[in-house]
């Protein structure tokens, strides 16, 4: 069984479907709101452990019963949460979030008991995770220090560690060294390229010429999702190859598709997979997700990923 840890943010989601996204300023009405699990690492732990995974999240909650609910959820999912901090004085994280009829959506967070995550300690159950996991996977909606404790952790303890750059943060120039795993979208990989170019722009630049760009800086592959367009992997060396995106009937709701991507690949990796086959499991896992409202909704199993990759 691959064996992983997740390090990021937990949220409670709260999700509007509205017949548009709204501009600024403007107020949208929908019929309901609707209440999900979410946040970028407990989505990744979710999806990992619903492929078959054995996960560890780490990350924190607020003392209320927001957090307590985001505890019972991922432990109803088979995710150890030992080494999650349950904090007084602030309150557990929330997004808000509109989803438009295309499954296009608007995100804003309240990182609440995320902001306070501890380095120290994310570094500490990095070293914990030492003796048994087979990577780490660390998502940046958390404090710069933690995610730095995460990443040197791991890559002193020569764990594999994949880095989700969601968002990107300047910090992210000092991890690069530390040689992650980087699986950016398209936007995210222009922020991560601005950081290794000194904030030079090259707006006529390819994505692959980028990526490869930023893998020749961390000595890693570096994974681009696309969205309907699938994954483009780019390597040190300077080659690239794009999977394709699973045939996916109707999109109702992209929310948590790259969390999806992200906690898949990193248990393929965990497993011993190629950097390749890993994707091939995220991208079918990702595309499996978006058919149901709700960051974990639609989430599949295993067997389900097994199916879709056989018949891709
Ligand atoms: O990636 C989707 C997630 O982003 C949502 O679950 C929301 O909580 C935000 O963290």
């Amino acid at each position: 069984m691959p064996k992983l840890l997740v390090v990021g943010a937990v949220n409670v989601d709260l999700v509007v479907e509205t017949d548009r996204l709204p501009g600024p300023g403007e107020t949208v009405v929908g019929p309901t709101v609707t209440r999900h699990g979410g946040g970028k690492g407990a989505n990744a732990a979710v999806a990992a452990a619903r492929a078959g995974a054995e996960v560890r999240y780490c990350g924190a909650v607020g003392s209320d019963d927001m957090g307590a609910a985001a505890l019972a959820e991922l432990q109803d999912e088979g995710v150890d949460v030992t080494e999650v901090g349950v904090l007084d004085g602030v309150a557990t994280g929330m997004a808000l979030i509109v989803v438009d009829p295309f499954g296009e959506n608007q995100i804003a967070v309240g990182a609440g008991a995320n902001a306070a995550l501890d380095a120290t300690a994310v570094g500490a159950a990095v070293e914990r995770a030492a003796s048994w996991a087979g990577c780490v996977l660390v998502s940046t909606e958390i404090p710069a220090d933690a995610v730095a404790a995460a990443v040197t952790a791991a890559a002193a303890r020569g764990i594999r560690c994949v880095v989700n750059p969601a968002p990107v943060l300047p910090s992210t120039i000092d991890l690069m060294s530390s040689a992650p795993v980087l699986t950016p979208n398209e936007s995210e990989l222009r922020d991560l390229y601005g950081l290794i170019a000194d904030g030079r722009d090259a707006p006529e630049m390819a994505a692959a010429d980028r990526a490869v760009a930023v893998a020749s800086r961390t000595g890693a592959s570096v994974l681009v999702t696309l969205g309907a367009e699938g994954v483009l992997i780019a390597d040190p060396a300077g080659d690239t190859v794009t999977l394709p995106a699973g045939h996916v009937d109707q999109v109702v709701d992209t929310t948590g598709a790259g969390d999806t991507f992200n906690g898949v690949f990193a248990a393929a990796l965990a497993d011993g997979s190629s950097v390749v086959d890993a994707a091939k499991r995220g991208g079918a896992a990702a595309s499996l997700s978006v058919a149901a409202v709700g960051a974990r909704t639609g989430m599949p199993t295993g067997a389900d990923i097994d199916h879709a990759v056989r018949g891709a």
